[in-house]
């Protein structure tokens, strides 16, 4: 299988954008049934972690249809191991108060666990209304840390992970599908 944007020459599609809109499709409507019903006509605050959810939260919230607005932060993990050694630092904060909001994070793949076990935590230190989380994809193989995830688009294996908003030395994140580089 083949994309049109230049890719790593050891890159291997896992899901084709097809799939991929169709995954975020579904997920679109599971995500709205969900807020319809427990909070009708309520506003829904995506957050989406730059750099690598961009391209997953621009495709996913075109797909839901409750009323929603959109903000970003920017983390940086630092140290490794336990959770008790491992940073989460903000580099950019919401520009948004999440007080008494609902709110939806949007995150690109959960590995480990580290950066959204964090970043939930923070979250729910401002007293949201509600916290939820999708993600596009689940690693669950290399999990150290338990995240809630409410929403997953696809598990995938433990592989160098490219292509829609997944990089290699910050490049090749346009790529449209999603796929896995061999070591
Ligand atoms: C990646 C990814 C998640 C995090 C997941 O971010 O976007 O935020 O790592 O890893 P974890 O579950 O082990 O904490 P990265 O720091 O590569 O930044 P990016 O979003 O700019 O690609």
């Amino acid at each position: 299988m083949t994309v049109k944007q230049h890719t790593p020459s050891n890159f291997h599609v896992w899901f084709d954008y097809e799939t991929i809109k169709k995954r975020n499709a579904e997920l679109g409507e599971e995500i709205s049934k969900f807020y319809n019903e427990n909070y009708p006509g309520e506003d829904v605050l995506c957050v989406g972690l730059l750099r690598g959810a961009v391209y997953f939260l621009v495709d996913l919230t075109r797909e839901m249809s409750v009323p929603l607005t959109v903000d970003f932060m920017t983390v940086s993990s630092y140290g490794s191991g336990t959770e008790s050694t491992l940073n989460v630092k903000i580099l950019k904060d919401l520009d948004t108060d999440i007080a008494g909001k609902n709110v939806l994070i949007i995150e690109d793949i959960i590995d480990t666990g580290h950066t959204l076990h964090k970043v939930r935590k923070m979250l729910l230190d401002r007293n949201p209304k509600s916290l939820h989380i999708v993600t596009c994809c689940d690693k669950p193989e290399r999990r150290l840390v338990e995240v809630p995830v409410d929403w997953v688009g696809f598990e995938v294996e433990n592989k160098f992970t490219v292509g829609y908003g997944f990089e290699v030395d910050q490049k090749f994140r346009n790529v449209t599908a999603i796929g896995y580089c061999e070591d």
